[in-house]
């Protein structure tokens, strides 16, 4: 029977080391007793942006990368997206098993009641620039409700916790409308509890004048099940943001501010958003060879926008539902001229070698935009639609790192590569450079 050990021989000393396998993984601080002195510091990984470096343990998401596989609390993403609805999983995120009817009703009654905001949060709002960026109005419009709800500090106080997630939950709807009215120039519309927690964010965006907008049921549930689908997505940068900023016991207010900052990146939550303008950029079908020539040389550091992520290395399972879902809204708001330029360059990138060699495929944000687009919403929205389902999977994760008793605040190590210690220079000595 082989032990669960790995075995380390140092050749700079000769000296040989057992550390515990365990979960596939080694602790790296086992590796500290390494030393090739006794005032040595020892030895330390070395992961810039965690490759290969588990931050965690945690029972909320699985994804094989390799397989295409995405699970939500063992459920694939697939039937989730085929039968359930978001607050439904939303629930089962943040309690681990599906809600039974009442339990869902009681949580849906919860959430839908949680989602005015303090009236001076709309006076917070006016004071931006009547251009603001959405993502920058709702971020910070999210920090400024730790100032609302001082309680929220109480972190290891279960009530206080679980109140401050259905908030969250419950407002950054109303909070992401807001924030498009203002880019707008529109009035705020305030929540109506009447209508399910999609149909009431429809509502709060496209309401002009007296209550007639009615919300297309095909688009209702299309948003429905984006948002199941970008509910979580385990250790990514803007959880992990959340995890490493909440590790310091602040309010879930503050760590979820740090998750919006992160998700505004292209490289995040910002891509459907840098998809369409990349798609835009492109123009016509006939200029698709030309733009993937430039991708592949690398000039001006250019990349195909929606193409690729880090654990995915086949397909991204969400990517193949929202193509399904793309048709169905499609149907509804006639196809997005984009679209066909889209479909010719995913046709044309996954039968380059480039692409395929790398193994980058369409993730979940390549077709998302043209999705939003159709269904009526500027694209400096993308990311915000992204973040109103991703909060749940933020506070999910927040509390299980909350709860989880070999959790530290966070604090990596460093390799320091600057100057040796040197004496202060008086300023007349300093030679000019
Ligand atoms: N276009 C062109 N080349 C790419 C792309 C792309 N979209 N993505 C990766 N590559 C290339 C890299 O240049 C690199 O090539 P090299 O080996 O010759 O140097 C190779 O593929 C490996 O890429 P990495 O950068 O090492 O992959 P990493 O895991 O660090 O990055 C990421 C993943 C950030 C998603 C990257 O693929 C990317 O920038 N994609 C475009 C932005 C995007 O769509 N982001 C959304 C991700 S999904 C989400 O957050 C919800």
């Amino acid at each position: 029977m082989p032990k669960d050990t790995l075995t380390i021989t140092d050749n700079r000393t000769g000296k040989t080391y057992e550390v515990p396998v365990e979960n596939g993984c080694i602790r790296t601080n086992a590796l500290r007793q390494i030393k090739v002195a006794d005032d040595d510091f020892g030895l330390m990984g070395y992961d810039p942006a965690f490759l290969n470096t588990a931050n965690c343990k945690s029972a909320i998401t699985f994804i094989d990368g390799d397989k295409g596989i995405l699970e939500y609390r063992g459920y694939p993403i697939e039937q989730l997206a085929e039968k359930s609805s978001y607050l439904e999983v939303a629930y089962l995120l943040l309690n681990g098993e599906l809600p039974t009817p009442k339990e869902l009703d009681n949580f849906v009654h919860l959430v839908t009641h949680h989602t005015y905001v303090h009236e001076n949060v709309k006076s917070f709002m006016d004071g931006f620039r009547y251009d603001a960026h959405p993502m920058s109005v709702l971020g910070s419009t999210v920090a400024a409700l730790s100032s609302f709800y001082p309680e929220a500090k109480y972190t290891k106080d279960e009530q206080s916790r679980r109140i401050q997630i259905t908030r969250l939950i419950a407002k950054m709807p109303t909070i992401a409308a807001f924030s498009y009215r203002h880019l707008m120039g529109l009035p705020y519309i305030y929540p109506d509890n009447d209508l399910s927690y999609v149909a009431n964010f429809l509502a709060m965006v496209k309401r002009v004048g007296t209550a007639t907008y009615k919300v297309h049921p095909v688009l209702e549930r299309a948003l429905d099940v984006l948002f199941i689908l970008h509910a979580d997505h385990e250790q990514n940068c803007s959880t992990t943001s959340v995890r490493t900023v909440g590790s310091s016991e602040v309010d879930p207010y503050s760590a979820v501010t740090a998750g919006i900052g992160a998700l505004y990146g292209p490289l995040h939550g910002g891509a459907n958003e840098a998809v369409l303008r990349m798609l835009r950029e492109i123009g016509h079908i006939s200029k698709v060879p030309d733009f993937i020539k430039s991708v592949k040389s690398g000039e001006g550091e250019k990349k195909l926008m929606g193409f690729g992520h880090r654990v995915y290395k086949s397909y991204d399972p969400r990517a193949k539902v929202i193509k399904r879902v793309a048709d169905e809204v499609f149907d509804v708001t006639g196809k997005n001229p984009l679209l066909e330029l889209a479909v010719e360059l995913e046709r044309i990138a996954l039968q380059d070698d480039y692409f395929v060699k790398r193994k980058l495929y369409p993730n979940v944000d390549f077709y998302s935009g043209l999705i939003y687009e159709a269904m009526g919403f500027q694209a400096e929205m993308f990311p915000v639609l992204f973040a109103i389902p991703r909060t749940v999977g933020w506070c999910a994760q927040w509390e299980e790192m909350v709860l989880d008793s070999e959790q530290k605040i966070a604090r990596p190590r460093q390799i320091y590569t600057g100057q040796k210690r040197r004496d202060y220079v008086a300023m007349d000595k300093r030679a000019a450079k």
